[in-house]
């Protein structure tokens, strides 16, 4: 997957941008505020995913106009691809070859990117919630149907939460949860077995780059941890497993009015040497966990749909030492990749590189 063509009208602080960049390495730098993550923001909403920044899509519309528009011309193995995006205040609207989708999601394995930037970090140091999320985006990317079982399972859950509550008030009967529960376990099942059968690659590959990143000094390990405590390997033991968890905790949850067991409370256990890496890892250890568990996502992509994604990496070079910013180059070397940075002074060797300035909303090839 290799954007050839990238152009910008009125997206948060550019009016007209336009650039071709190389298939390889592209550099984008600049002093701060000058719209470097702007750029890798409008890129990675082609991949069908919220901005890793926001959700307000009115804000990514530039002060003072109507609205925002961003076109990318990629080529992919079989085609060459002309996608568009534009962000109005009441609507997005996604473009590709000529055919409107009707949502944003239908956009997903269309275009695929991973993107890598301090926010990354968050799957380590925050909480559970980021980790699920870090997984529910890696995994819709090779298989954008997880989506709607996603979806699915948040009705449900908000409808078996809200039944909880109004069986503690005397408004409804226990026995009306079953049928909930049901549900719940059901589409929790099939996400479990995804996020399951996700980290079980994931793992092996992230600790393999980790060992190679760190020079083979610690080891990462990777286990996804379910609350419903379940070892279950097939959907109807799984399912079975998830539906009597929630039997169990049934009273607890109606005392506590929240559904304590499923996919939406399990997390992902991410260990240097058997210690967690969230309260263990030194600041450079997480960097190094979090780059790990970015660049497995992008080779699980490249596995499974033959095609590189574009690799959006913002503002990571400097916070690397030089070893580790060696190691990335020389892993990324085959990849489109984007890289912002305030200086490119040490990029200016590479070969098949192009090296952009960003200014006050303005791209300038170097
Ligand atoms: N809707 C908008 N309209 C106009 N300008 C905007 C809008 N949204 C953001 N900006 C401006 O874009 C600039 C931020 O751009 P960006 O985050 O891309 O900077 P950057 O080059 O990545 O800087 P840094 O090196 O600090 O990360 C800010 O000056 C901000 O005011
Ligand atoms: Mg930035």
């Amino acid at each position: 997957m290799i954007i050839t063509e990238y152009a910008a009208k009125d997206f948060r602080n550019m009016s007209d941008v336009r650039f071709n960049p190389d298939g390889r390495t592209n550099i984008l730098f600049g002093e701060n505020g000058q719209g470097k993550t702007n750029i890798i923001e409008s890129i990675w909403l082609f991949t069908g995913c919220h901005s890793f920044r926001t959700h307000k899509y009115q804000e990514m519309i530039k002060t003072g106009r109507k609205e925002a528009g961003v076109k990318l011309f990629y080529d992919t193995q079989e085609l060459q691809n002309e996608a568009s995006l534009r962000i109005s205040s009441t609507k997005r609207e996604f473009v590709l070859n000529g055919i409107q989708k009707d949502s944003p999601r239908r956009f997903l394995g269309e275009f695929r990117s991973v993107v890598f930037s301090p926010y990354s970090l968050s799957v380590i140091q925050n909480a559970p919630v980021e980790r699920r999320r870090f997984l529910d985006i890696a995994v819709s990317m090779i298989k954008p149907a997880y989506v709607s079982h996603l979806i699915k399972y948040s009705k449900i859950l908000a409808n078996r939460n809200a039944l909880l509550k109004q069986i503690a008030q005397g408004a409804a009967d226990e026995d009306t949860l079953t049928a909930w529960d049901e549900e719940l376990a059901k589409t929790g099942a099939k996400i479990t077995l995804y996020r399951l059968s996700y980290v079980d690659n994931l793992a092996h590959v992230a600790s393999e780059i980790y060992r190679e990143i760190s020079g083979g000094r610690e080891q990462l390990k990777l286990e996804y941890l379910q609350s419903s405590r379940s070892d279950a390997v097939d959907e109807y033991e799984m399912t079975e497993n998830i539906f009597m968890a929630l039997q169990k905790n049934r009273n607890s949850d109606i005392r506590r009015l929240v559904t304590s067991i499923g996919p939406h409370k399990d997390d992902l256990s991410i260990q240097l040497d058997g210690m967690s890496s969230r309260s263990f890892a030194s600041q450079g250890q997480q960097r190094s966990c979090a780059l790990s568990l970015k660049l497995g996502e992008a080779y699980i992509i490249k596995n499974v749909s033959g095609e590189y994604p574009v690799v959006l990496l913002d503002d990571v070079m400097s916070e690397l030492d030089r070893q580790r910013q060696g190691f990335l180059m020389e892993y990324l070397k085959d990849w489109q990749v984007f890289i912002t940075c305030c200086d490119a002074g040490h990029f200016s060797k590479l070969q098949s590189c192009k090296i952009f300035r960003v200014e006050n909303g303005t791209v300038t090839e170097v």
